[in-house]
């Protein structure tokens, strides 16, 4: 089945999207973006994800294509047009293509933003072999600009870091900066000491996780303690577990930070008995 996406208004089959080499995105990575899981046919948390996107947005005074309910209408059209059952939508929002290049914003009233969602369909998304064994990570520096908060399309040293921790035979890499861990390089990080869950506090440093506000919710709803505060990898290491949190991986399991293992080397119990209730309450108010 070809896959149908969403361009500027319209649904497309995939190769017949196509957008303009002077796009904004495609010259200064001007663009901003989400991505939304979808469970049995339905959209996990797609409030928090539309009121991310509308704060990406405004901090970057880029206008939004349409309401938020009609994004929402688009989700679902795409989801029923791709028959997905499980799997995440691609959204991404640019500064449009103002025919040139130019380093200065264009005049909105003349240049229209560009708007891309597309599907991926990945059947059984939420039982992930890889929670059931947990990932490996290593560390590496946190090269980013200083708008993490800001999901913008720029993800390039995101990606540098992924192949560096591939080339060191591990599944992700946690970035560091001034000797605290800020996130992952797709999600957000977490260690486990006791009944406490302790994870980065919200800045400009780090992502506003859609996954990470839930996950925290629910820890307190099951009488976990959570501190918001940095961590160091040494302290990291010498926790008793550790996890990452994400729209694509929910509650994932790290068993392994730098070569050294994580208590038992497989994964911790707070951190599986979490992923089972993100799961559990996220599909209970998906749409
Ligand atoms: N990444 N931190 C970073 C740097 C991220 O890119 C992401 C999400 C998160 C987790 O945010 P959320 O819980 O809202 O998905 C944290 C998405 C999944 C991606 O780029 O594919």
């Amino acid at each position: 089945m070809t896959r149908t996406v969403y361009l500027n208004g319209d649904y497309l089959p995939e190769d017949q999207a196509k957008v303009s080499i002077f796009d904004r995105a495609f010259l200064m990575a001007d663009g901003v973006y989400e991505v939304t899981s979808v469970l049995d046919g339905k959209l996990i948390d797609f409030g928090g994800h539309a009121t991310r996107l509308q704060r990406s947005l405004d901090e970057l005074e880029l206008r939004a294509p349409c309401d938020m309910d009609t994004l929402l209408d688009i989700h679902r059209e795409l989801v029923r047009l791709n028959d997905i059952t499980d799997g995440l939508i691609y959204l991404q929002i640019t500064r449009g293509a103002p025919g040139d290049r130019d380093f200065v914003f264009p005049d909105p009233e003349t240049t229209e933003p560009t708007i891309v969602l597309f599907t991926q369909s990945k059947p059984g998304l939420a039982d992930s072999p890889a929670a059931r064994t947990g990932i490996k990570i290593i560390s590496i520096e946190d090269q980013r600009w200083g708008r993490r908060d800001i999901k913008t399309v720029q993800l390039l040293y995101p990606s540098m870091g992924k192949m560096m921790a591939k080339k060191a035979g591990a599944d992700d890499a946690w970035m560091v900066e001034d000797g605290f861990v800020t996130e992952g390089t797709s999600n957000n990080a977490y260690i486990v000491k006791g009944n406490k869950i302790i994870t980065r506090a919200l800045s400009h440093d780090i992502l506003h996780g859609i996954t990470r506000a839930a996950v925290l919710r629910f820890a307190k709803e099951a009488q976990m303690e959570v501190e918001e505060r940095n961590f160091s990898i040494d302290e990291a290491k010498a926790a008793d577990e550790a996890f990452i949190t994400s729209a694509s991986s929910f509650v994932m399991p790290v068993v392994e930070i730098d070569g050294v293992l994580l208590g038992d080397g497989t994964p911790g119990r707070r951190s599986l008995r979490l992923r089972e209730i993100y799961l559990e309450e996220s599909r209970k108010t998906a749409v």
